[in-house]
């Protein structure tokens, strides 16, 4: 294959879209068309309004979208005139049959290798971008050697991608690393060439890693795995912090500064590990050890998930009991949705456990974010996995504010869910003295930390993650085992 003039991407979404919109502004001599089944995403890249929110990714668009970036619903068309076939739709934990609930669910994956495999003629490189089990190329290959035409053929490459949302576009100018993993054969490695030369034009050859497909695809799952341990580690200690009288940020700090600790991803949180990839990826994971005859394994990555949901589920469990053990028709303001601050995305935010278990108890919540639509909070809150036995009803509960200080008009309590900075800008004086009292704000990720002092003063009751700061309770571990007992929240809060 001569130099890369055309490559394709199927799935605009926070993966495709971004990675694309970099590589075309990295590299104005080839033309870059991202491709998605869904004719409304499309619309969106192509409008002013992008579908995803993303820093700095609106001003990359414009510079490039028609220069030599397009958005496309001719699936067939971008395929059969590109290079290189990167493949980036979803890969969602399966919710029937076997594996339900834990497997990744291949179908798109599939379908797509289906549909490249009809379409295209000549020589094509196909680059899975998406997070997929270990050996899914070799099911893609498979796919492609069993439906082969005489005027065809492939290399299947994998190629993660590593960007975090909120930093996609600087996660992707400046990666710690680009791996690519492809065939040990001569033409897997004359792929790999090709598709580095790619990345070349930005990334320092140094930061590329090649490896074996197998090593590749696994990496990505044990990036996630690894990183998602280090925050169940971290909140695992942000529950001893609260009944000992330890400050989590403080042992957080103490440890981090050990090299080989480091001080990044120690921040405890109500979030657990939300978004798209973590608990899919871990829960994947252990999919595949289970299926691999290694239980221990398995069991080992299950706990990382299990202390992401007691996170949340204890948070919840001492609003409620903060609250007088009921929170039946009381206001709540909960402030913040997206799973992290500077995204619109909510896929597995921790805001829609906290508000499902609130909802179960019958409080009335004031939801605020300045990212996230109405509409994709009554969704998520109508189609989650949690508890609430009536949506129609539970959502009846709900309301959306447009305005932090409308939600938190006369309400009972405030939740912190997601660290929006201009959280940490509001006027609280204003805001306690449209509470009712005792006014209680929970402060789900510590980025109040340095008012806490000046809340109290005000009148607040506050109640954040992995420090105790107002008295309630002498602390003891036999009160806590009865507060866990009593708190009327925890027993329905099981997943
Ligand atoms: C996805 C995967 O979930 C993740 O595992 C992987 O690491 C990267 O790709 P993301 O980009 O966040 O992550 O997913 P999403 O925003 O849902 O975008 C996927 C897109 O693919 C959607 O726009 C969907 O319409 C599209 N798609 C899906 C197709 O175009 N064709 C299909 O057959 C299926
Ligand atoms: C993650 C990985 O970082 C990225 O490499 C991979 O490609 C996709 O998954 P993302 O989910 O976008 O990216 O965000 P990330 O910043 O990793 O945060 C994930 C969750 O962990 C968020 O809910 C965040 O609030 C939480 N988190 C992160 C913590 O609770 N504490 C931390 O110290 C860091």
């Amino acid at each position: 294959m001569g130099p890369v003039k055309r490559v394709c991407c199927i799935g605009a979404g926070y993966v495709g879209g971004p990675t694309c919109s970099v590589i075309a502004q990295m590299c104005p001599e080839i033309t870059v068309t991202v491709v998605d089944v869904n004719e409304e995403r499309i619309q969106a890249w192509n409008s002013e309004q992008l579908p995803i929110f993303e820093p700095g990714l609106q001003e990359v668009v414009e510079a490039q979208r028609g220069v030599n970036l397009f958005f496309s619903t001719d699936i067939d068309k971008a395929v059969r005139e590109a290079d290189i076939i990167f493949i980036s739709v979803n890969t969602p934990t399966k919710t029937f049959g076997l594996g339900k609930g834990r497997a990744a669910d291949l179908k798109y994956i599939e379908a797509c290798a289906r549909r490249i495999a009809q379409v295209a003629t000549g020589y094509k490189i196909v680059v899975e971008k998406s997070t997929v089990p270990v050996r899914a190329a070799e099911s893609i290959q498979r796919i492609f050697s069993a439906n082969t035409k005489s005027d065809l053929s492939f290399q299947v490459l994998s190629n993660p991608e590593f960007l975090a949302e909120g930093t996609a576009i600087s996660d992707l100018k400046n990666p710690d690393r680009v791996l690519i993993g492809g065939d040990e054969t001569p033409e897997g490695q004359r792929a790999i060439e090709t598709l580095s030369s790619i990345y070349k034009r930005w990334v320092p050859q140094t930061r590329i890693i090649t490896t074996n497909t197998w090593s590749s695809e696994l990496s990505k799952l044990a990036a996630n795995a690894f990183l998602a341990q280090r925050i169940s580690s971290i909140n695992s200690i942000s529950a001893l912090c609260e009944v000992t009288g330890a400050d989590v940020e403080e042992v957080a700090h103490a440890i981090g500064t050990d090299q080989r600790i480091g001080n990044r991803f120690l921040k405890a949180s109500v979030a657990g590990f939300g978004g798209s990839c973590f608990q899919k990826d871990v829960l994947n994971l252990v999919y595949l050890c289970e299926a691999l005859n290694l239980p221990e394994v398995a069991r080992y990555w299950q706990q990382v998930i299990e202390i992401n949901e007691y996170q949340r589920r204890r948070f919840a469990a001492r609003i409620v009991s903060c609250l007088f053990n009921t929170v039946t028709d009381k206001k709540i303001a909960l402030l913040g949705f997206a799973f992290k601050k500077d995204t619109g995305d909510t896929r597995e935010s921790s805001s829609i456990y906290i508000s499902k278990y609130l909802m179960d108890e019958g409080a009335r919540l004031h939801i605020y974010d300045p990212k996230v639509k109405k509409e994709q909070i009554m969704q998520d809150l109508s189609h989650s996995t949690a508890s609430v036995e009536e949506p129609e009803q539970g959502l009846s509960l709900v309301s959306i504010a447009s305005d932090p200080y409308e939600a938190c008009d006369n309400a009972h309590a405030i939740v912190i869910c997601t660290e929006w900075d201009t959280f940490k800008e509001l006027d609280y004086e204003r805001i306690y003295q449209a509470m009712l009292k005792p006014a209680f704000i929970f402060d789900g990720r510590r980025i109040l930390d340095s008012l806490h002092g000046r809340l109290q003063q005000l009148g607040f009751q506050v109640e954040t993650i992995g420090k105790r700061i107002s008295q309630r309770i002498p602390f003891t571990a036999s009160t806590i085992a009865q507060l866990d007992l009593q708190a009327p929240a925890l027993k329905k809060m099981k997943i």
